[in-house]
C-alpha cells in the first residue's frame, strides 16, 4: 500500500473528537477506499487535560496548533477550531505556506478568506477541502462541483442552519414564542450561549456565500448578501402560515439573474408541497437547479459530531486520493465577479401581516395603497382581536398574500402603510416560496 497520509488535527471539540473516533473505528475501511491509511500524528486544542472520551495518548500534542503546521510528520492540517480570524487563519496560512493541504469545517474562515487561501493552495499545488463547512453531513460541495459539473447552475438555496430550523420547528409544534424556544435550545445544547451568528442569519450567509461561489463559479461575495434572521418571527405568523398551507423556514437563497447575483438570507413562507417545508428540527436541506439536471434536492443532518466529522473524513479521503478539484469548482483566477442584483427587482409573492385598529375604512386604505403600487392581492384574511395573537391589546390582524410582484413595489407599499395612523405594530413581510 502507498505511504500513509499523516494528519494533524487542530481543535478537539465536537467535530475534532468525532474525526478521531471515525478514523479509529473505521480506519481499515477508510484506508481501503483512500488507497492508503490515514494516520493521526498530531493533535492540538486549548486544554490538554480535558477528557474527550477517546484515547489520544498515541498522538503528539501541540500546545500551539500553528507549530503543528510546521511539523515534518504532518501532511495535512485539519482545522476544527473555528472563527474567521485569529488562530484558525494563522494555522491555515501557515499550513499552506509549508506545503500542507488543508481540511476545514470553518465556514466563517472560508467566507472571509477563502479566495486568498485557495490562491495560495493552487500556487503550491495543494488543496483545501471544505465540504464539512456547508450543511454538515450533506456532501453538497462535492455534489455540485463533481456530480453536477455538466450543468450551468441557475439557483441554489436551502435550510443551512440547524439551530434556526430547530427553533422554528419547535415554535410551530408548541406555539411558543421565539425567546422561550431559544432558551430551551440553549439548555439542550442546540444553540450557543451567544446565538447571534445563528439566529441573525450570519452563519447561513457564510455557507451561502460558499455555495454560490461553487455553484456559479463566482468570486466569494459575503458582503453583498442581504441578511435577515428569525428573531422577529412570531407564533402568530407561524399559525397564519399553517392556515395558508405554508411553513416558515430560514432560507439562504442564491440565484444567477440577468442583472447579476442575487444572494439573500431571509425567513420565508415555504409551501407545504415544497420538499424544504418537510425538513424539520436540526436537519438541513439544499435544492440545486442545473440547466440539464433540473431540480435536485439533498437532505441530512447539518451539524453535530458524527455528521460533520463524516464530511471531514471524506475530505481527508479526497486528499489521500490526490483529488485536486479546485476549491470553488474552478481555479481562483477563473472565478468571475458577478455584480450584485438589485434587491428590489426580485419577483415573488409576499405575505403581509398587518395589525391595525379595528375601524371603518382601514382595509380600504391598505388595499388602495397596494393597488397604487400595482400589487395584486391573492388572498386576504381578517382576524378579530380574540383570534389574533393577543401579543398586543386591541387591533385586528389583516393577513394578505400577493400575486407575484416586484419586491421594490412591496417595500414602497409597506412604507406607505406604516404611515397609516391605524397601524398598531410593525408589519411582518415574508417572501413566499412555492416550488
Ligand atoms: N459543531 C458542529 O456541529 C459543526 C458543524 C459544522 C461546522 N462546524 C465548524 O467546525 C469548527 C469546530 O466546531 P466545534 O463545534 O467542534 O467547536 P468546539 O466544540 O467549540 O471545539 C473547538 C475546539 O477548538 C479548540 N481551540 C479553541 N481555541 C483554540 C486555540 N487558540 N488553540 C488551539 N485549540 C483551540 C478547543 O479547545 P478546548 O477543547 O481545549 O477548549 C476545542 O477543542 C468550527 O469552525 C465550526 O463552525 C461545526
Amino acid at each position: 500500500m502507498n505511504k500513509p497520509l499523516r494528519v494533524g488535527i487542530a481543535g478537539l471539540g465536537t467535530v475534532g473528537r468525532g474525526v478521531v473516533k471515525i478514523l479509529q473505528q473505521n480506519g481499515a475501511l477508510i484506508a481501503a477506499r483512500a488507497g492508503r491509511s490515514i494516520e493521526i500524528t498530531g493533535i492540538s486544542a486549548r486544554s490538554r487535560g480535558t477528557d474527550r472520551g477517546v484515547d489520544m495518548s498515541g498522538y503528539r500534542w501541540y500546545d500551539n496548533p500553528v507549530d503543528m503546521a510546521l511539523a515534518d510528520d504532518v501532511d495535512v492540517i485539519v482545522e476544527l477550531i473555528g472563527g474567521s480570524d485569529g488562530v484558525a487563519k494563522a494555522l491555515a496560512e501557515t499550513a499552506l505556506a509549508h506545503g500542507k493541504s488543508l481540511v476545514t469545517a470553518n465556514k466563517a474562515l472560508i467566507a472571509h478568506h477563502g479566495m486568498a487561501l485557495a490562491a495560495v493552495a493552487e500556487e503550491k499545488g495543494l488543496t483545501i477541502r471544505l465540504d464539512a463547512a456547508v450543511a454538515g453531513g450533506i456532501p453538497i460541495i462535492k455534489a455540485i462541483s463533481d456530480g453536477l459539473a455538466a450543468n450551468r447552475c441557475e439557483s441554489v438555496f436551502g435550510i443551512l442552519n440547524g439551530t434556526c430550523n430547530y427553533i422554528l420547528t419547535q415554535m410551530e409544534r408548541s406555539g411558543r414564542a421565539f425567546g422561550d424556544v431559544l432558551d430551551e435550545a440553549q439548555r439542550l445544547g442546540y444553540a450557543e450561549a451567544d446565538p447571534s451568528f445563528d439566529v441573525d442569519g450570519i452563519d447561513t450567509a457564510h455557507k451561502l456565500s460558499i455555495l454560490a461561489a461553487v455553484s456559479f463559479g463566482t468570486a466569494l461575495d459575503f458582503d453583498s448578501i442581504a441578511i435577515e434572521g428569525i428573531r422577529k418571527i412570531s407564533p402568530v405568523d407561524i399559525r397564519y402560515a399553517e392556515e395558508l398551507g405554508y411553513r416558515i423556514k430560514l432560507l439562504g437563497i442564491a440565484r444567477m439573474t440577468a442583472d447579476g447575483l442575487d444572494q439573500r438570507v431571509q425567513p420565508c413562507m415555504v409551501k407545504k408541497s415544497n420538499p424544504l417545508a418537510a425538513v424539520n428540527d436540526v436537519f438541513n436541506a439544499v435544492v440545486v437547479h442545473g440547466d440539464f439536471v433540473e431540480k435536485t434536492v439533498y437532505e441530512g443532518r447539518g451539524a453535530g459530531e458524527g455528521p460533520t466529522a463524516s464530511a471531514v473524513v471524506a475530505d481527508l479521503v479526497d486528499v489521500a486520493r490526490g483529488n485536486r478539484t479546485p476549491v470553488f469548482s474552478v481555479p481562483v483566477a477563473a472565478l468571475t465577479k458577478a455584480p450584485a442584483a438589485a434587491r428590489d427587482a426580485l419577483r415573488a409573492s409576499f405575505y403581509l401581516h398587518l395589525r391595525v385598529v379595528d375601524e371603518p375604512g382601514v382595509i380600504a386604505s391598505i388595499t388602495e395603497i397596494l393597488s397604487t403600487e400595482q400589487i395584486s392581492i391573492d388572498s386576504l384574511l381578517q382576524r378579530g382581536s380574540e383570534e389574533a395573537s393577543g401579543a398586543s391589546e386591541g387591533g385586528i390582524d389583516v393577513i394578505l398574500t400577493t400575486h407575484e410582484t416586484e419586491e421594490g413595489a412591496v417595500r414602497k407599499a409597506v412604507l406607505k402603510i406604516m404611515g397609516l395612523t391605524s397601524l398598531v405594530e410593525q408589519p411582518t413581510v415574508l417572501r413566499m416560496v412555492k416550488n
